[in-house]
Order: structure tokens, then sequence, then C-alpha cells
């Protein structure tokens, strides 16, 4: 007799259970905090965060900065410095919080910032986003580290912390 009160009261929790799990899944759009903003990558200049003036190193607050970013086979986009030139470098100050957004406008790239706790995946249609605070000062490679064609390994800048 007892065996059947518990079937049905683990059969009900199961229900129960699967219901938040669906509910959480389809109305709420559970998804990986990093996949949470979307784009499209065949034009990612309409999001105004990867817009061409607006790539690179910005500074949004006493001790905060911004850093836009645009992978491609096989570059980091950082913008153009004031002289029109392609900037390979960005230099931060030792304590600045910094927020690294980053997207691809091809295939999927890494973003790992060596010698960091950075290191995000990118892919195709999705804003990756990381929030961190840069204190000790050295020059720090920004790479990739998923494997994407022939110049995977040209795929490189630098962050300087001073
Ligand atoms: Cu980009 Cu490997």
């Amino acid at each position: 007799k007892y065996e059947k009160i518990w079937i049905a009261f683990g059969t009900g929790s199961l229900l129960v259970f699967l219901t938040i799990l669906g509910i959480g899944a389809f109305y709420q759009g559970t998804q990986p905090p990093s996949c949470l903003v979307t784009l499209d990558p065949a034009n990612v200049q309409a999001h105004e965060s990867f817009k061409e003036e607006n790539l690179g190193l910005h500074q949004v607050g006493e001790n905060e900065y911004v850093v836009n970013v645009l992978a491609t086979a096989f570059n980091y986009d950082l913008g153009k410095d004031a002289e029109g030139n392609t900037v390979r470098k960005i230099r931060i100050p030792a304590g600045s919080k910094v927020t690294f957004q980053a997207t691809t406008s091809d295939v999927v790239h890494g973003f790992q910032l060596a010698g960091t706790n950075v290191n995000m995946m990118l892919e195709p249609g999705y804003i990756s986003d990381y929030v961190t605070t840069l204190n000790t000062p050295g020059e720090y490679t920004l790479l990739c580290n998923e494997y994407c064609g022939l110049g995977h390994h040209l795929m490189m800048a630098v962050v300087e912390v001073y």
C-alpha cells in the first residue's frame, strides 16, 4: 500500500521538477552567461559596440574601461589610433576594471589573455564579455585558442597594464 503512495510522490516530484526546468528553458531563455546578446555576424557594425569607430579601448569611468574587439580570420580588430594606424596594443592602468566585449564575423575564435583569467570562446552571432580587474603591470598577449584556419597562430594583440 505504502509503495503506491511513494511512487505517486516520486512521479509527482519529477513532474514538478521537469515543469520548472521546462519553464526556465523555454520562457526565460536560460543560456550560458556569455551568450546573452546576439547580433548578425554578417553585419556586426549594426551593433553599436562593434561599429568601426567604437572598436578598441574606451575609458567609461574613473577607473573603468571597455574594450571592444572584433575577431576575424586572422586578426583582432582594436580599431585605429588618432593617426589612422591599426591598433595592435592597448594600454590600461593597473587596478582598472575592464570589460572585454568581443565577437566574430566569421568562424569560432578564441579570446585568451595569457597570464590572466580572461578566456572566452567567440561564436558567430553572439557577444562574449568578460569583466575583470587587471592588477599586475606587464604585457599580456591576447591570443586565439580555437583552431580557426591557416593563420590561427597569427591572431595576436597585446594588452599592456602599467
Ligand atoms: Cu582565430 Cu584561431
